[in-house]
């Protein structure tokens, strides 16, 4: 089977799909049959969502919630349970970006707010999913952590963000161990520059700037490209894959760039 049928009928629970990689992802999973619960706090972006994937056919319910806040979380899986009688799969997709500063420079209550939705919320959507997956005895239950490339590498004045996403990597690693034999995948994408509000009203010209200072490639990612890979960790072809951290950044984590001069570069005419 190399086609991705094997997802139809999966209910599946995106955070932070109002907008950006989430709602990226939702309408891909919606594109190919999936059942998908949109959450965010962003009530009316998140209808919006659900809206396009119904007029496209698709099956799709909006539930609010705050990932950082315990309650929510837990309301956001009874509900897609009660919806559609079980659980597969779980995003846990939202996520907020601090001030660029140097680590002596955040206050703790920055400290306080970017673990709570980028790290902590990541724990609450398993600790409540995975025992959703496991109610539901799902033969090929998923979790998929969007992290980061500073899941991976260390950036300078990004130190709340990168140790957040850190930690959401050694999450996605250590559960993927404790649900492995129960048919649960675990696994972490790790996006590098993509367009999206994450960049709030940072000029396009300097967004364009940085992703050709961080992209090897020169562009930006698009948000559909996230999720086509997270279509594959979702589907029966993945099923192998689990408690990897999956690099999608044009090559920007596999190293450093070199400037060299080609002694043909007349090879691209
Ligand atoms: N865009 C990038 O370049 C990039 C790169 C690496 C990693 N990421 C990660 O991808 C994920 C999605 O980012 P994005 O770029 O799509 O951002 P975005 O700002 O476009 O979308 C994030 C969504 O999450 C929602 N959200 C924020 N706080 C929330 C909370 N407490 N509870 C529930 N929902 C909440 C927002 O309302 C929004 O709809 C994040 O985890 C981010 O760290 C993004």
């Amino acid at each position: 089977m190399t086609d991705f049928t094997s997802v139809k009928d999966k209910v599946v629970v995106i955070t932070g799909a109002a907008d950006g990689l989430g709602e990226a992802i939702a309408l891909c999973f919606a594109e190919n049959g999936m059942k998908v619960v949109v959450s965010d706090i962003n009530a009316e972006k998140g209808n919006k969502v659900v809206e396009i994937i119904k007029s496209n056919g698709g099956e799709a319910s909006f539930v609010r919630a705050d990932v950082s806040n315990e309650q929510d979380v837990k309301e956001m899986i009874d509900f897609a349970v009660k919806t559609y009688g079980r659980l597969d799969g779980l995003v846990n997709n939202a996520g907020i970006a601090a001030a660029n500063r140097p680590t002596h420079e955040y206050s703790v209550s920055e400290f306080d707010r970017i673990t709570a939705i980028d790290l902590k919320g990541v724990f609450l959507g398993m600790k409540f999913g995975v025992e959703a997956i496991l109610k539901s005895k799902s033969s090929s239950g998923f979790i998929i952590n969007i992290a980061s490339m500073a899941g991976l590498l260390g950036n300078s004045s990004m130190g709340l963000y990168t140790s957040a996403k850190h930690g959401v990597v050694g999450l996605t690693k250590s559960a993927a161990l404790d649900y492995a034999p129960y048919n649960i995948t675990v696994n972490a994408i790790c996006p590098g520059t993509f367009r999206t509000s994450i960049w709030g009203q940072a000029p396009e010209e300097h967004v364009q700037e940085y992703a050709k200072m961080l992209s090897p490639n020169g562009r930006l990612g698009d948000p559909k490209e996230i999720g086509h890979l997270a279509l594959f960790l979702a589907s029966n072809l993945a099923r192998y894959i689990s408690g990897s951290a999956i690099s999608i950044d044009a090559g920007s984590s596999a190293g450093k760039l070199t400037p060299a001069k080609w002694t043909h570069p007349e090879i691209l005419d």
